[in-house]
C-alpha cells in the first residue's frame, strides 16, 4: 500500500501553478464524443477520475489520443457501443455524463450506476426527470439505461440546484427538437465552461452561471478545440495550506472570480490575500481567527472545501462553526483530525470546532478526495512525522499533489507502507 510520509512544521512559500479543473473537464469529456469530428481538450487535469473517464470513453469505441498529460483528442465518429459497463467506472461519478451525451447523440445509453466519494446519499433523481422531460425512457438497476426515439425539448425544473444534473440534462438537450428551458440549475464555473466548450460545438445554449438555462436543440456538433478552466477547489486548497503552514503561497493559473468566497473567508480569520489578473498571493503570520462557514452552491463557500477550511480552523484562535449543506456525511475526515488533537464535534451537518495552537502528528486513513487534501494540510502544519494511507483518493483530483508540495518546500514522500527502509531514510533526514 502507497502512504504519504510527511514532515510537518514548517511555513511553505512559493508559487504552485494550478491544473484544469476536474470537475469541468469530465463534463467537457463527456460532451466532446458527441460529435462526429475531432475535438482536442487542453489543459485537462492529469488525475485518475479523468483517466478513467477517458479509457469508458475508448472503451466504447471513440478514437482518444493523448497528446500529452494535459491534452487529449477525441473522435466519436467511431463509437460502436452505448454501453459503458466497467469495474473503474462504477468508481467514479461523472460516468453519468456519458448518459446526457449518449442518450442525446445516438437516443440510447446504459451507463453502470455511477460511484464516487462517499459523502452523503447521492441520488440521480434530478438527472432522470430532465431526461424524462425530454421525451426518454429511463430504467435503473444495476445500469441506468435511456432510450429515446426522439427527444423533445421541454420546460423543467429542478427540485434541488444539482451540478451533476445540470450539466447531463444540458448535454441531452443540446440536440433535441426545440427549446429546452432548465430553472433553478446549479451556477459553479464549471457548469459555464462546459456550456461555453458546447456552443463552441455549435450548441445554443443560453443563460450558464445563471439560475435559468436555455438551450435551443441544434441538428449535429462539430468539431472545437477548447482549454478547461483551472481548478478552482485546487487553488483553494493551496491558499488554505498558506494559512495552516503560517507560510506565503502565490496560486497561478486562476481567475480570482471563481475564489471569491474563499479569498473572503481567509481574509475574514486574518491572512493577507492579494489578487492578481490570473493569480492570488496568500501570506499568513499568525494564528487565524475562529470563524462561522456555511457551505452552499456558487457563490458561496463550496462544500468541497469544507475538510480543507475545517484544518485551517482546528487550529484557530478562538472557536469555530461550520455547516455543511450539500452532503450529509462529509465530516468523516474528524475522526482523523481527532488523532492530531483537533478538538471537534459534530452534530447532524454542523461542526463546532475548538481552536488549538497547534496540531500533533499522527498516522491517518484518507477517507475521501478532499478530506485527504485537507488531512495532507494538517500533516504539514503539525511539527513532526505524520503518516497518510489510502492517498489514491487523493491522486483522484489533485494532479501531482506531493510533488507540487515539495516545490513549495514540504518535506513530503509517497513510500510503499511495508518499505520500511525508505521510511527509516525518510524518518533520519537532517532537516
Ligand atoms: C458535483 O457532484 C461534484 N462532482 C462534487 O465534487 C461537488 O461536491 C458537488 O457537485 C457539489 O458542488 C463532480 O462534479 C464530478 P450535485 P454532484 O448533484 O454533481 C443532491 C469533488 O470532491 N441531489 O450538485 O454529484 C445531492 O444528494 C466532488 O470533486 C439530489 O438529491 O453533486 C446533494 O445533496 C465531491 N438528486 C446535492 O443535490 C439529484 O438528482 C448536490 O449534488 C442530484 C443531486
Amino acid at each position: 500500500m502507497i502512504q504519504y510520509i510527511v514532515r510537518g512544521g514548517k511555513p511553505l512559500c512559493g508559487e504552485v501553478t494550478i491544473a484544469g479543473a476536474k470537475n469541468a473537464a469530465l463534463g467537457i469529456l463527456a460532451a466532446a464524443v458527441m460529435t462526429d469530428e475531432e475535438v482536442t481538450v487542453e489543459n485537462i487535469p492529469d488525475v485518475s477520475d479523468i483517466n478513467s473517464l477517458l479509457e469508458a470513453i475508448r472503451g466504447i469505441g471513440a478514437k482518444v489520443d493523448r497528446i500529452d498529460k494535459n491534452t487529449v483528442k477525441i473522435c466519436g465518429a467511431t463509437i460502436n457501443s452505448t454501453t459503458v459497463n466497467y469495474d473503474y467506472i462504477t468508481k467514479i461519478r461523472a460516468s453519468y455524463y456519458l448518459i446526457g451525451a449518449l442518450l442525446g447523440k445516438y437516443g440510447a445509453a446504459s451507463v453502470a450506476m455511477p460511484g464516487g466519494c462517499k459523502i452523503g446519499s447521492r441520488p440521480i433523481d434530478q438527472h432522470i426527470k430532465g431526461f424524462k422531460k425530454l421525451g426518454a425512457k429511463v430504467s435503473e438497476s444495476d445500469m441506468i439505461t435511456a432510450t429515446a426515439s426522439e427527444l423533445k425539448g421541454n420546460h423543467i425544473f429542478l427540485d434541488i440546484v444539482s451540478v451533476g444534473a445540470t450539466i447531463n440534462i444540458m448535454l441531452a438537450a443540446v440536440l433535441a427538437n426545440g427549446l429546452t428551458i432548465i430553472e433553478n440549475v446549479a451556477k459553479e464555473p464549471h457548469i459555464v465552461d462546459v456550456a461555453n466548450f458546447l456552443n463552441s460545438m455549435g450548441a445554443n445554449i443560453k443563460g450558464a452561471g445563471t439560475d435559468v438555462i436555455r438551450i435551443m436543440g441544434v441538428e449535429k456538433l462539430h468539431g472545437s478545440t477548447y482549454s478547461c478552466i483551472p481548478d478552482q477547489i485546487e487553488a483553494g486548497t493551496f491558499m488554505c495550506l498558506a494559512v495552516a503552514t503560517k507560510g506565503d503561497i502565490t496560486v497561478k493559473n486562476i481567475i480570482p472570480k471563481h475564489m471569491e468566497a474563499i479569498s473572503a473567508k481567509l481574509v475574514e480569520i486574518g491572512a493577507e490575500v492579494y489578487e492578481e489578473d490570473d493569480s492570488i498571493r496568500v501570506i499568513s503570520k499568525g494564528r487565524p481567527i475562529g470563524s462561522t462557514v456555511k457551505t452552499r452552491v456558487y457563490p458561496g463557500f463550496p462544500t468541497d472545501m469544507q475538510p480543507q477550511i475545517a484544518v485551517v480552523l482546528s487550529m484557530a484562535d478562538g472557536n469555530s462553526i461550520i455547516n455543511e449543506s450539500i452532503w450529509e456525511a462529509r465530516f468523516k475526515y474528524v475522526a482523523e483530525l481527532r488523532k492530531m488533537g483537533a478538538v471537534i464535534t459534530v452534530e447532524g451537518n454542523t461542526a463546532f470546532i475548538e481552536g488549538r495552537d497547534l496540531l500533533t502528528p499522527a498516522a491517518m486513513a484518507v477517507p475521501d478526495l478532499r478530506a485527504g487534501a485537507a488531512l495532507t494540510i494538517a500533516a504539514l502544519a503539525a511539527e513532526g512525522i505524520s503518516t497518510l494511507t489510502d492517498i489514491e483518493y487523493i491522486e483522484r483530483g489533485y494532479e501531482d499533489f506531493d510533488g507540487k508540495l515539495r516545490a513549495l518546500g514540504a518535506s513530503i514522500k509517497k513510500v510503499d507502507s511495508e518499505d520500511d527502509k525508505e521510511i527509516t531514510k525518510f524518518k533520519m533526514q537532517v532537516v
